[in-house]
């Protein structure tokens, strides 16, 4: 029997990763999950993003989106504005990677 007895993954289906940098240095990276927040990917990677309000209020959270696609709510949360969405943040608490993802977890400036 060739392939009987390991798992029966099927390859067709592409993983997809969340990575996390601060600067070029590489911190963890993790599956992506879709319906996850960032900080709930950073924590599967062993990465910590600090967190307050937990509801996209404070922008304790906040991150720099360096490739991918974390879409934004129709309506702005308080923790972001305009001009820092112009700079790629995001906000790790109530923000979900729907796509490969590279993070730098600190905010843009
Ligand atoms: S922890 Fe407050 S905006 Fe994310």
């Amino acid at each position: 029997m060739a392939d009987g007895d390991s798992h029966d993954e099927n390859n067709s289906q592409i993983i997809k990763l969340v990575r996390f940098f601060m600067g070029a240095k590489l911190l963890g990276q993790t599956k992506l999950v879709v319906g996850d927040t960032i900080v709930e990917h950073a924590e599967s990677a062993g990465v910590n993003i600090p967190t307050n309000c937990t509801s996209g209020t404070c922008g304790t959270c906040m991150v720099t989106l360096l490739s991918g696609e974390v879409p934004l709510p129709d309506v702005l949360p308080p923790g972001l504005d305009e001009y820092m969405i112009e700079q790629d943040a995001r906000l790790g608490c109530i923000g979900m990677p729907t796509t490969d993802c590279e993070i730098d977890i600190r905010p843009p400036l």
